[in-house]
């Protein structure tokens, strides 16, 4: 009887999916609160992997409900081919998913918009996964957004529709003739999943706030990190809303005072994807072997990961950002070669002791990580079922992230495999 909120504590793909699906196993309700199918939550079960973009982690494990909260926004024709490919799968999506009528719709035009602004950008580019992110979440704010409850509304999403192919027409200097054949288009498109979404929408803050009261358990699934946060992540090159633990109660429509512990998803080292700063990365080859060794390519891109080494400074300002009661640390078995180990405690600025992650990027790419170095295990930890049978340097390796994160690790993760996973005693 609990409202649990997982976050990542990096710049996303920590193991978020791993995690929720081995949660989601005591909840009732799984629901997503930001993003869009710019994330890719992987879930291994036996030999099958399934990566999940849009659609929660729960609806991997019967009689679990998931919900798509109005903080998410929404690909249809992403959506709608996650739906077709797990049921090709035989995973059942049908009434076991709501999706909030308040849920902003990503538009061609915003995938449009994107690509020009990062060309725009040149050698400044973000590195976005080129999902329209930035743009829908510009026009929710710019109050010219069209969510999915006007879709269901022929003439009103038609007239918001006009409003705003007139407006990115100006902007991309594009003619009346594109601004008929675009609304054409995605008048006959969106007509298909305006009839395909009618089952799926409701008031989500309404079924959520009622299971509350019923007493059931909901887990709060974010997508990307707190350093991809637009707050509180390594500005600008972020994402677009706020995955910390603050966007759970915007994005889901339910009060602070339901929330009841919030779990950070932490990997064993570091990774990021696309431009921007990153003190502790590795060199070309110390990331080339983690990269390989981790698997570590973008799950919607496909691009390869920049890998480097654990950095607490980071943990920390993440377990306070979001309030951390527990951590769930994953991906512990790919340093099981790897010796020394290096955390990185602190930073170096012009030559004087940082300690707390500064907020501008221009000081985070000049810091320079201050490391301590402890042995490694080089032993095999896959198949280690028990927290006390893990190597002695493990153990200390786990301890000393606790440390210096002042927070406990509940969960550690040895494997991809949804049974890969040991709580600590
Ligand atoms: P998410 O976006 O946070 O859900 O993470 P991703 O799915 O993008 O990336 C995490 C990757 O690591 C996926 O390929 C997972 O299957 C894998 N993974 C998660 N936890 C572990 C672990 O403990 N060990 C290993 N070897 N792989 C893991
Ligand atoms: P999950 O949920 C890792 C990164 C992009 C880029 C920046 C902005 O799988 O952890 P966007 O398309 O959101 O405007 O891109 O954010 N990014 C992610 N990196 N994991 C993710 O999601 C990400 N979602 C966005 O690479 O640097
Ligand atoms: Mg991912």
């Amino acid at each position: 009887m609990a409202t649990v909120v997982v976050v990542g504590a990096q710049w996303g793909d920590e193991g978020k999916g791993k995690v929720i699906d081995y949660l989601a196993k005591d909840s009732d309700i799984v629901a997503r609160y930001q993003g869009g199918n710019n994330a890719g939550h992987t879930v291994v079960v036996g030999e099958e992997k399934y990566v999940l973009h849009l659609i929660p982690c729960g609806i991997l494990r019967p009689d679990k409900k998931c919900i798509i909260g109005n903080g998410v926004v929404l690909s249809l024709k992403a959506l709608f081919e996650e739906i077709d490919h797990l049921r090709q799968r035989g995973i059942y999506v049908g009434d076991n998913l709501s999706i909030s009528d308040r849920t902003h719709l990503i538009m061609p035009y915003h995938i449009l918009l994107e690509s020009v602004d990062e060309s725009i950008r040149g050698a400044k580019k973000i590195g976005t996964t080129g999902k329209g992110i930035g743009p829908v979440y510009m026009d929710k704010a710019g109050r010219s957004g069209i969510r999915v409850g006007d879709l269901l509304d022929c003439g009103v999403f038609e007239e918001k529709l006009d409003f705003n192919l007139n407006e990115k027409a100006r902007i991309l200097g594009e003619s009346e003739e594109w601004i008929e054949s675009t609304k054409a288009e995605i008048l006959k498109e969106y007509q298909v999943y305006a009839d395909r979404i009618k089952p799926f929408v409701a008031d989500t803050s309404l079924i959520l706030n009622e299971a509350i009261k019923a007493g059931k358990n909901v887990l709060c699934e974010s997508a990307q990190g707190t350093l991809l946060d637009v707050d509180f992540g390594t500005y600008p090159y972020i994402t677009s809303n706020n995955p910390t633990a603050g966007g759970v109660c915007t994005g889901l429509g339910i009060g602070p005072t339901a929330i009841d512990r919030v779990l950070g998803v932490v990997k064993a080292y570091v990774t990021r994807v696309g431009e921007g700063p990153f003190p502790t990365e590795f060199p070309p080859d110390m990331s080339e072997r983690i990269r390989l060794r981790g698997e570590e390519f973008g799950a919607t891109t496909g691009r390869p990961r920049r890998c480097g080494w654990f950095d607490a400074v980071i943990v920390r300002y993440a377990a306070r950002i979001n309030g951390f009661k527990s951590i769930a640390l994953t991906k512990l078995d790919i340093l099981d070669e790897v010796d020394p180990i290096k955390i990185c405690t602190e930073y170096k600025y012009n030559g004087k002791r940082l300690t707390e992650f500064p907020s501008q990027s221009d000081i985070l790419k000049d810091c320079e990580p201050v490391y301590e170095s402890m042995d490694g295990w080089l032993t095999d930890v896959s198949e280690i079922e028990r927290y006390d049978d893990l190597p002695e340097n493990a153990k200390k390796y786990i301890e000393r992230i606790s440390q210096l994160s002042g927070i406990k690790v509940e969960l550690v993760a040895v494997g991809a495999r949804r049974d890969r996973i040991i709580t600590v005693k």
